[in-house]
């Protein structure tokens, strides 16, 4: 087992658009009901972005919540990484968009994206902790950024009930307490599984042209089926081998905050690890799947409520697409 990464969360921030799309606005146009969607998914609604909204503002404001909550500016972030699978532009990177509006280009912050869908803040968060225990950082700006919507094609009943828009962020910093730290981490990714969720078009494959957009090659295609399977079976998977390593008992983690795609998904998880329902962080209710930023807002919610604070035990768990996973035992 790796040795543990001495880091600590800061601070928390998380921005989520103002309108909000219940079941029943789907069931108004689609062959679909609440009936259908509530008990197979777990999701009562989620947010989209408005015409003037992106990736990039709300991680702005997310970013800004987050330096607030941990009492620094934004000059003394000294690397930047945003998690996200709708980025800003193809190039460059949303990171550098996100560096400007936060007005600190000038500095020179190393600042890029991490493409792991809906495991990127788990993935995220290793690589910030390893930059910092490298000894080269000190703060690290960790952005999880969201606009599926974009990407979602609002004709296809068995994707666009799904997905929301959403971000978070955190503070990762140089930890002094030896106490506080990531005490376990599993990253893992199989490309073989690559189109059991994607866009077809867009990218260097297949580029963006009146075919691709009439065809709707740009839009989100998911096997959910073949997905959920997966799901839940690494899901169980890295639950046991994190506290198997670890010599930990179910009863010290104080919260699981897995990625928010399925509650029945995050349900097989709490039941593999016997925990009672308030352990397990759940708000897909009133986000749906935000991807990379589905677990940033459920920590940002969990750090603000008292919920967790430092010293308390918490267990991030992510799947999603590439098919990518993740998990991470820290102490904060
Ligand atoms: N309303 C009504 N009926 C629907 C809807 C809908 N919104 N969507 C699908 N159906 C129908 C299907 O057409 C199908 O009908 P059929 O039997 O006549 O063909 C039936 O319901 C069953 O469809 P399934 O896809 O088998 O439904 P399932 O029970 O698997 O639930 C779901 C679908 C909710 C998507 C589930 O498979 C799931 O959550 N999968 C995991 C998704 C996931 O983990 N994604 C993570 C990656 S996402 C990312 O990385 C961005």
């Amino acid at each position: 087992m790796s040795h543990p990464l001495r880091v600590k969360i800061r601070g928390t921030g998380a921005s989520v658009p103002d309108e909000v799309l219940d079941n029943d606005y789907f069931a108004a146009y689609l062959d679909t009901s609440e009936e259908w969607i509530l008990p197979r998914t777990g999701i009562r609604e989620r947010r989209r972005l408005a015409k003037d909204e992106s990736t990039v503002t709300m991680a702005l404001q997310a970013s800004q919540r987050a330096l607030e909550n941990a009492g620094i500016s934004a000059e003394e972030i000294d690397a930047l990484l945003v998690c996200t699978a709708t980025p800003e532009t193809p190039l460059p990177a949303t990171a550098c968009w996100l560096q400007a509006e936060l007005g600190i280009s000038g500095q020179g912050t190393p600042a890029m994206d991490i493409a792991a869908a809906c495991s990127g803040f788990v993935y995220g968060l290793v690589l910030a902790a390893m930059m910092i225990e490298n000894g080269a950082y000190e703060n690290v700006l960790l952005v999880g950024a969201e606009s599926l919507t974009r990407i979602t094609n609002y004709q296809d009943r068995a994707t666009c009930i799904l997905f929301g828009d959403a971000a978070g962020a955190a503070i990762v910093s140089r930890a002094q307490d030896p106490q506080q730290a990531i005490l376990y981490h599993e990253l893992g990714a199989d490309g073989s599984k690559a189109r059991a969720v994607w866009v077809p078009a867009g990218g260097a494959r297949e580029p963006a042209s009146q075919r691709t957009v009439n065809e709707q090659l740009h839009y989100m295609r998911m096997n959910g089926r073949e997905l959920f399977k997966s799901a839940v079976l690494k899901m169980e998977e890295l639950v046991d081998r994190a506290l198997e390593k670890t010599g930990t008992e179910p009863k010290e983690v104080k919260l699981v905050i897995p990625h928010q795609s399925n509650l029945r998904i995050i349900e097989s998880a709490r039941r593999r690890l016997g925990l009672p329902p308030e352990k397990m962080a759940v708000n897909i209710d009133r986000y749906g799947n935000t991807s990379a930023a589905s677990i940033a807002l459920a920590f940002d919610e969990a750090w603000r409520d008292g919920t967790l604070g430092p010293g308390d035990l918490v267990l991030f768990l992510a799947f999603g697409a590439g098919v990518t996973w993740g998990s991470v035992l820290m102490r904060l």
